[in-house]
């Protein structure tokens, strides 16, 4: 009897919650001054060795992780990816940390100083600023501003454009809904980024009807019908929803099945396209045989990396997509502009839950290592960056190799020796303060198991469900291949196009000399007349590097650009998690 009661005892005790898993480091020497001096000159060796490619891009490849990619999420995230192999997880690296070049971004719209994704993704994609859930004009159109919008010249042009006037084939990838305010800053113009099917423009009232809803301009207008992958969720919007029992977020009035009509004009056209629904029809997609392919893996969003169905029939991991619109984009001899957006990182964090974003950032990770591998980054820019930061914060003194999850175990630092988890947001549902008739308390988390999928960490200010907000801190940007030495200070987030649009020679930048082939150039001992000053300031890149005063011509017309040997691969990986609400 008491022998049980002991056992009893100790196997509770292993298995309680409050009993912390802190992660050993890899590597035992690190203790050992040498360990460090030859770290860091092996750091310094790379950095003086490294080259800079300043050839024309064949590919660029953006990776953006969308909501979530805030500094903070990319630390938890690196130590969730080692803690994931038993170490302590701090010295690990996530694949971006190691490419060449790197810079900050300032994510605020012209109305805003903590952004929106619509506003950023228009930024980043068009070179071009603009106001709070505005999606692909300028400063010229507020919120809801139908009539505004519909002005030719407050509309902007971007990459996904320049690409495709450059004869290069195009696409996106997203977790998130393809009509979601990331994927839609790619070809949509619209005043308010909610107006994703037509019921909801009903809804805004008259002055909002000449609007055309987003998944329209997706499905009827160009650049959106021109991209040969369109993949994500989103089928509600689409009129194309199976899911009897999902919720109603924007349901077609008008009955029309986009897809349908979607499918009915590539065949029109005499072109192949496939639509694909399950992780089964991805797999057996041919893609090197097929023109167009449209994945619609939900009826609102793909569902999150730790809840999808794994099976042929449930819904695919990011990197599958990924795999895929790789194997039909680099049919192009032209090369080929792909933006990945890791779209559901945002969404975790919306609903204060840490353990779902971070995990979602890590499928965006393994995404952007699988396209590593299978592009020539010689050829190829790779640009991973975030559209904006949240309100997520890592606080504590937590022991090292503390779980990512888990709580500080040292209540003597706080006034109310409580613990608290190492992950704490400033607002969202984690709110959780009582009154116990003398003073206001927070929860006991001494029993309670942190790192449950579910789990949300206190939050100081109530917000409504999925409502925890974004921050207003600079996002980073990372960028490998040609090019990618342009990042290398505290940016505007609009730059980003500037960069991919230089690199490619596509858009303002298509009149460009660059040679397509491999010129390489070294800081340190092999300057050449377009880098000669590297270090200093770069107010004026047009004249620096293009010296033909390209910024500010007209892209709307497609003559006149050719990229002879350009791919340009743009892949946005947009570990954006997108906006939840
Ligand atoms: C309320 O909490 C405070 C701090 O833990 C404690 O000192 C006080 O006794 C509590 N009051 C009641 C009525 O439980
Ligand atoms: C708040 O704390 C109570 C226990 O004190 C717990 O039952 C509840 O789930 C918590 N709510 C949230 C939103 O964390
Ligand atoms: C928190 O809960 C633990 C376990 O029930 C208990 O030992 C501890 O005294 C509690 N702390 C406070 C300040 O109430
Ligand atoms: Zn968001």
């Amino acid at each position: 009897m008491i022998t049980a009661m002991m056992v009893t005892g100790v196997l509770c005790a292993l298995i309680a919650p409050s009993t912390q898993k802190i992660f050993m480091p890899p590597d035992a020497r690190e203790s050992e001054s040498s360990y460090w001096l030859e770290q860091g000159r092996r750091e310094l060796q790379e950095a003086l060795e490294q080259p800079r490619l300043t050839n024309k891009a064949k590919n660029v490849i953006l990776f953006l992780a969308t909501v979530w990619m805030g500094i903070t999420a990319l630390t938890a995230g690196r130590i969730l990816k080692g803690q994931k192999k038993g170490n302590s997880g701090e010295e690990e690296s996530l694949v971006w940390d190691r490419f060449s070049n790197m810079g900050m971004l300032k994510t605020y719209n012209l109305d805003r100083q903590v952004p929106d994704s619509a506003a950023t993704a228009t930024a980043f994609l068009s070179g071009v600023k603009g106001n709070y859930l505005t999606l692909g004009v300028n400063g010229n159109v507020k919120s809801q501003d139908c009539a505004a919008s519909l002005q030719r010249e407050n509309q902007v042009s971007t990459i996904l454009e320049w690409a495709q006037d450059a004869g290069k084939d195009t696409g996106v990838v997203s977790t998130a809904q393809v009509t979601h305010a990331t994927p839609a800053a790619l070809y949509a113009k619209t005043p308010y980024r909610y107006w994703q099917c037509d019921a909801a423009i009903t809804r805004a009232g008259p002055d909002a009807l000449p609007c055309k809803d987003i998944a329209r301009q997706l499905v009827e207008d160009n650049p959106g019908r021109g991209m040969k992958v369109i993949m994500g969720g989103g089928r509600q919007e689409m009129g194309a929803g199976q899911e009897t029992d999902v919720k109603q977020k924007c349901v077609r009035a008008d009955g029309r099945d986009l897809v349908q009509e979607w499918r009915e004009a590539r065949a029109s056209e005499g072109a192949s396209a496939a639509y694909l629904t399950t992780t089964e029809e991805l797999r057996n997609v041919n893609a090197r045989d097929t023109d167009y392919i449209m994945g619609l893996f939900g009826d609102l969003h793909v569902p999150y990396e730790l809840d999808r169905d794994r099976s042929g029939a449930g819904t695919p991991h990011i990197k599958d997509m990924v795999k895929v619109a790789l194997q039909r984009l680099k049919r192009s001899d032209n090369g080929f502009f792909l933006m990945v957006e890791g779209g559901r990182i945002d969404h975790g964090l919306h609903h204060g839950m840490p353990h779902r974003a971070l995990e979602e950032l890590l499928a965006m990770e393994e995404a952007v290592t699988e396209t590593l591998q299978g592009v020539d980054l010689e050829e190829t820019l790779v640009v991973v960056t975030a559209d904006h930061s949240h309100v997520m914060t890592m606080n504590g003194y937590p022991a090292r190799g503390n779980d990512i999850f888990g709580k500080v175990m040292n209540e003597e630092d706080v006034s109310d020796h409580l613990p608290y988890t190492t992950l704490m947001f400033t607002n969202g549902e984690g709110f959780n303060y009582t009154w116990n008739g003398t003073e206001v308390i927070r929860r006991n988390l001494t029993n309670v198991d942190t790192t449950d999928k579910d789990f949300r960490p206190l939050a100081a200010v109530p917000t409504y469900k999925g409502s925890e907000t974004h921050g207003g801190e600079d996002v980073a940007v990372y960028a490998n291949g040609p090019m990618a030495h342009l990042f290398h200070r505290v940016h505007e987030q609009s730059y980003v196009a500037h960069v991919m649009g230089y690199a490619a020679c596509i858009g303002p930048y298509s009149d460009c000399d660059r040679p397509a082939h491999k010129t390489q150039y070294k800081h340190v001992n092999n300057h050449n007349h377009h880098h000669d000053d590297d270090d200093d300031d770069d107010g004026d890149e047009g004249g620096k590097y293009g010296g033909k005063g390209k910024y500010g011509k007209g892209v709307s017309g497609s003559g006149g650009v050719v990229v002879s040997s350009g791919a340009v691969v743009l892949w946005w990986c947009v570990v954006v998690s997108r906006l939840l609400w």
